[in-house]
């Protein structure tokens, strides 16, 4: 796919040629197009390289190759306990590798000093897994609190930044309420003002579906691509939920105990035939993956005399 889209690229110029009367490439009337990897930089904005992880002793990510090219969305999937919202720790330094590196915007996270990782994760926004709103400040105060926290805007700035962000998610009408008075689906787009108040470069959203009837999930999945394009970011998106995020994404990367074990554009993962993808994919119970938890046999457990 991304060679697809090199050759199309490439393909332009001789392309221009061909009609005098054509604008240049850069007018304002050219069709907007994602940037791809050519445009803009060569560099991806994310990019993990042989990354490894272990909680003590304990391997949790083995051999971790990822890049995130700059404007795209990428969607990491796999089953629960796959290491998912680990690979965000590493991303946002929370965690560091045990071997490998993650580098964003050029910058090795794990070799950051302590100002230049703050620095950094300033430039990122992060809906957390189980992310609540602080449930005693209204919506607006809830998006107003990265930029109270993090610069020194006036009062008059503050509220057209908060209400601009609210009404990119369609809640400005919203922003006196308190937080209970919101529902699962207009909670999670507040979280998503709030993670987008700083303009961030890189948005990260671990499992931004759960709990949220298909309509709602419908409108996050869109929101997510849209202010992706709008505010120039890249976005990192961890699920399992494989309908809703397939139609929005440009690139999978799909985990399996701690494993990279399939990559590609959604058409490619849509009509793999790896038994792995497959399984993941139509949600079946039986394959590669195996449905228990590693430990003694049933049969041991039952003390019915098995082999140890
Ligand atoms: N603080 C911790 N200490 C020890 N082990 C941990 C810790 N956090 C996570 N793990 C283990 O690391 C593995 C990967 O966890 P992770 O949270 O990355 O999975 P995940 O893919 O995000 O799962 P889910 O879809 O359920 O959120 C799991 O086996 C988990 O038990
Ligand atoms: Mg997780």
């Amino acid at each position: 796919m991304r060679r697809n889209r090199a050759n199309i690229a490439q393909s332009k110029p001789g392309h221009k040629q061909a009609s005098a009367a054509e604008p240049p490439a850069e007018s304002p009337v050219t069709i907007r197009r994602y940037p791809s990897e050519s445009d803009v930089s060569p560099e991806p904005l994310v990019e993990l390289t042989d990354v490894q992880f272990a909680y003590d002793l304990r391997p949790i990510l083995t051999g971790i190759r990822m890049r995130v090219p700059r404007g795209k969305v990428v969607a990491i999937m796999g089953g629960s306990g796959s290491g998912k919202t680990t690979i965000l720790r590493l991303i946002g330094g929370q965690l560091r590798p045990t071997a490998g590196q993650v580098s964003v915007n050029g910058a090795v996270v794990h070799q950051l000093d302590h100002d230049a990782l703050y620095r950094l994760r300033r430039r990122m926004g992060m809906l957390f897994q189980f992310g609540a709103l602080f449930t005693d400040l209204t919506v607006f105060e809830n998006v107003a609190f990265p930029l109270r926290e993090h610069t020194r805007l006036d009062e008059a700035l503050i509220r057209d930044l908060v209400l601009l962000k609210l009404n990119a998610v369609g809640l400005r009408g919203a922003a006196q309420l308190s937080t209970g008075e919101l529902s699962g689906g207009m909670a999670r787009r507040v979280a998503l003002a709030r993670a987008i108040a700083l303009d961030p470069m890189l948005m990260m959203y671990d499992e931004p579906f759960t709990g949220l009837d298909p309509i709602s999930l419908g409108v996050i999945a869109n929101l997510i691509r849209r202010l992706n394009d709008a505010l120039g970011a890249t976005s990192i998106l961890v699920t399992h939920d494989v309908g809703a995020s397939l139609g929005i994404v440009d690139y999978v990367y799909i985990v399996a105990d701690g494993r990279m074990v399939a990559e590609g554009t959604p058409d490619e993962i849509r009509a793999s035939r790896e038994p792995l993808v497959r399984q993941f994919i139509h949600g079946e119970a039986d394959g590669p993956v195996a449905f228990h938890y590693p430990g003694r046999s049933y049969a041991q457990d039952l003390d019915l005399g098995g082999h140890p």
